[in-house]
């Protein structure tokens, strides 16, 4: 992934088939641009039923698996008083970083300032480096054809069972990325740029994260007040 001088080698390259090819090399994912996913997850946090990712969010380790080349993840991580964020992204790390840049003087002094960081590893690679119990997981547009295979993805999910903190969740939106052991629940949203278009989320987690929020999640999802 890296060259001799430890520069990611897809650093600076300007077409995205290039860096495509050489995803396609390195057999760790596909470097297919996404755009749409972690925007529509963004936009829909400031609908009364968005509310419930603030409700997640706030206050929790984020991290996004596959972040691309734009800055929602962090803005999202952000507008929801996240606690921290890091942006895991192989193949649009250098992107990723000057979004994030673009974003924060665009945004100064409207939206809350959290820590971040861009991480160039694969998402297998990235989880396996952190602890027990910690985390609270994103994945946008991860859908199988983007991961070399149904062994890389089993891996990560067992990743993401191990690594997630006790009471948090996994958002999976318009991801194939489905820990089969985690409980979930399931919504479809619309996309606020295409409102006839929607995206499928789903929220895995383990007993006591579904325990703890429980009154949230029959208002946000049920629609139910009691
Ligand atoms: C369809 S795009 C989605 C990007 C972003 N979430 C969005 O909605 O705009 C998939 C992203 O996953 C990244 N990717 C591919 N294989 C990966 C892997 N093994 N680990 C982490 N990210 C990976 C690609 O480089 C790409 O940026």
């Amino acid at each position: 992934m890296f060259d001799a001088k430890g520069q990611n080698k897809t650093d600076g390259v300007r077409d995205w088939r290039d860096r495509l090819n050489y995803s396609r090399d390195l057999g760790t994912g596909f470097a297919a641009p996404g755009g749409e996913f972690t925007r529509a997850l963004f936009e829909w946090s400031f609908t009364p039923m968005g509310e419930l990712l603030h409700t997640v969010i706030r206050g929790r380790r984020v991290v996004e698996l596959g972040a691309g080349m734009m800055s929602f993840g962090y803005a999202l991580a952000s507008v929801c008083g996240a606690r921290n964020f890091v942006a895991v992204e192989p193949f649009y790390g250098d992107i990723q970083k000057k979004s994030i840049l673009s974003h924060l003087s665009e945004s100064k002094g409207i939206s809350n300032r959290i820590p971040y960081k861009v991480v160039d590893q694969d998402m297998l690679a990235y989880l396996e480096g952190e602890p027990d119990d910690f985390l609270c997981i994103l994945a946008c547009g991860i859908e199988d054809c983007i991961l070399p295979g149904p062994d890389y993805r089993k891996k990560v999910e067992n990743e993401i069972m191990r690594t997630l903190e006790k009471d948090s969740f996994f958002l999976s939106s318009h991801s194939d990325l489905c820990p089969k052991t985690l409980k979930h629940i399931e919504l479809n949203f619309p996309r606020a740029s295409s409102p006839k278009v929607f995206d499928r989320l789903r929220l895995h987690g383990k007993s006591e994260a579904f325990e703890k929020n429980e009154e949230k999640l029959r208002k946000f999802v049920f629609g139910l007040d009691h």
